[in-house]
């Protein structure tokens, strides 16, 4: 029972206006299956309807005694633009059609029509409203998330970088975002959008590591229903949702290399195909990619397509990362400060320099968003007006480190922590390279590995 009632709940709702009952009824007859079909004798009826049911579709009979279709249509679009509608009509007047469809009717029906075209004319009409629909609701979202797309920063390192963001933002040219995991390409990515002629439309971000394999090809590019096991309904694409504006393929490096090869073809034919539809569709997207791993390394394991990686490092940005830039770091602890104290309503007016000290000699190895986490908690948790070093979590403060670790009696805790920290400063002193780090060590490569995997340096503790 409850299962009918969400299968209703989720089908289009459609109404049928039209003055004359065997054309009412024989298309509530063909469309009631699929859809939860209304029906209304008069123009006023139909408003009625339209002003408390939410009407997908409406199916409207242009001829009509009192109110005429072409008024309807204008007061339907008054009460609720989102709603599609179908002008229906006995002999094509062209001018009417016309008029109607530059007062937003998606399209015109000519009467009499054969059950396929009325079906393929409401799935069409159905399909653009899902689509701007979509669109909308994201569009909602990325705005929410472009309040915040502020760079903050001084260094030499990241006034280059404006300067990069300002000179590509004009053109269309591919961008590759390089730099540690937090240094803020997709902030970056995002600013380019935003100061591009394409900031009306969307910028959609898509995370190549976080989607299966499986899954990537229709994520991109769509997919028409029943076209696989599991293509329940069709898809529009991410490449198709960011038409005209900004796609960002993040960890780009992770894209499996059978979806390199279509990204490649993607990129140079402009036009997409969804899987199961045998025809392309043209799309104009801006591609900027990003990555923390290395590119070119990639393509010597020939993990990472050569010809693509050309095409999508047209313009270059790297992000240093944080420890490279250091006096960039008090101005970004004052600016989320202030941004979280303000959101968490707390009035902390700032930190004591002997704190701030410590935040800049620290390494930062999650950078910026590993310091946007810890200045949030801080204003979360500090009750004081000043943030001081006693407020500042042990990896950074290094405050008697040993003692802590002698009071909970673990020798060989205290042990992984110092090899780990050893190791890790060793990986970073020669960017990330094993031999290197190994020879500063002073132990073989495979000692260095096996200790990697012993400490589970992942998980950073
Ligand atoms: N220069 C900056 N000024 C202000 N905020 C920044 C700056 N750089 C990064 N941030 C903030 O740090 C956080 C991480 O940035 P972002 O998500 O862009 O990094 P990323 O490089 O894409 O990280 P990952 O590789 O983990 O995906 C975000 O909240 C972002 O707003
Ligand atoms: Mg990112």
């Amino acid at each position: 029972m409850a299962r009918k009632k969400t299968e209703k709940i989720n089908k289009a709702k459609i109404l049928i206006v039209d003055d004359e009952k065997s054309l009412r009824d024989s298309m509530q007859m063909l469309l009631q299956e699929k859809y939860d079909v209304f029906v209304a004798k008069t123009g006023k009826q139909a408003i009625e309807i339209v002003k408390t049911k939410p009407i997908d579709l409406v199916l409207l009979d242009i001829r009509m005694p009192e109110i005429d279709g072409i008024e309807v249509l204008k007061i339907i679009k008054g009460i609720n633009e989102s709603i599609e509608v179908i002008m229906v009509t006995a002999v094509i007047m062209v001018k009417k059609a016309v008029q109607a469809i530059r007062l937003g009717a998606y399209d015109y029906l000519a009467k009499p029509f054969d059950i396929e075209t009325l079906q393929e004319q409401v799935a069409k009409a159905l399909e653009k409203k899902k689509l701007t629909q979509e669109n909308l609701s994201l569009r909602l979202l990325m705005e929410k998330d472009n309040q915040f797309e502020k760079i903050v920063g001084k260094s030499k390192e990241i006034r280059a970088i404006f300067k990069i963001i300002d000179d590509v933002a004009k053109s269309n040219a591919t961008v590759l975002i390089t730099g540690e995991s937090g240094t803020g390409k997709e902030l970056v990515a995002r600013a380019i959008h935003n100061r591009s002629p394409r900031k009306d439309k969307l910028f959609v971000p898509v995370n190549c590591a976080a989607i299966p394999e499986t899954l990537l090809e229709s994520e991109l590019f769509g997919h028409e229903r029943g076209s696989f096991t599991g293509a329940t309904t069709r898809q529009i694409g991410k490449f198709e949702i960011a038409n005209g504006g900004t796609l960002l393929l993040d960890e780009i490096g992770s894209m499996p290399i059978i979806m390199q090869a279509k990204l490649l073809r993607t990129i140079q034919e402009r036009e997409i195909e969804r899987i199961g539809s045998g025809y392309a569709t043209p799309v104009d997207v801006r591609i900027i990619s990003a990555t923390n791993s290395n590119l070119r390394q990639e393509i010597k394991n020939y993990k990472f397509r050569e010809d693509l990686f050309y095409r999508l490092n047209v313009i270059p940005i790297h992000i240093p990362p944080l420890r490279e830039r250091r006096e960039d770091i008090p101005i970004l602890v004052n600016h989320f400060l202030q941004r979280y104290s303000r959101e968490f309503g707390k009035k902390i007016k700032g930190m004591k320099k002997s704190a701030l000290d410590l935040l800049t000699e620290y390494d930062w190895p999650g950078n910026i968003r590993e310091l946007e986490n810890l200045i949030e908690r801080l204003v979360v948790l500090t009750k004081e007006e000043l943030i001081g070093t006693e407020h500042l979590p042990v990896e950074i403060s290094g405050q008697s480190q040993t003692e802590t670790d002698l009071n909970n009696g673990n020798f060989f805790e205290a042990v992984r922590k110092f090899e780990a920290k050893f190791i890790q400063k060793a990986l970073q002193k020669s960017s990330g390279k094993k031999s290197q780090a190994a020879k500063l060590l002073g132990i073989h490569r495979n000692t260095l590995s096996n200790l990697e995997k012993k400490l589970s340096l992942e998980d950073r503790t």
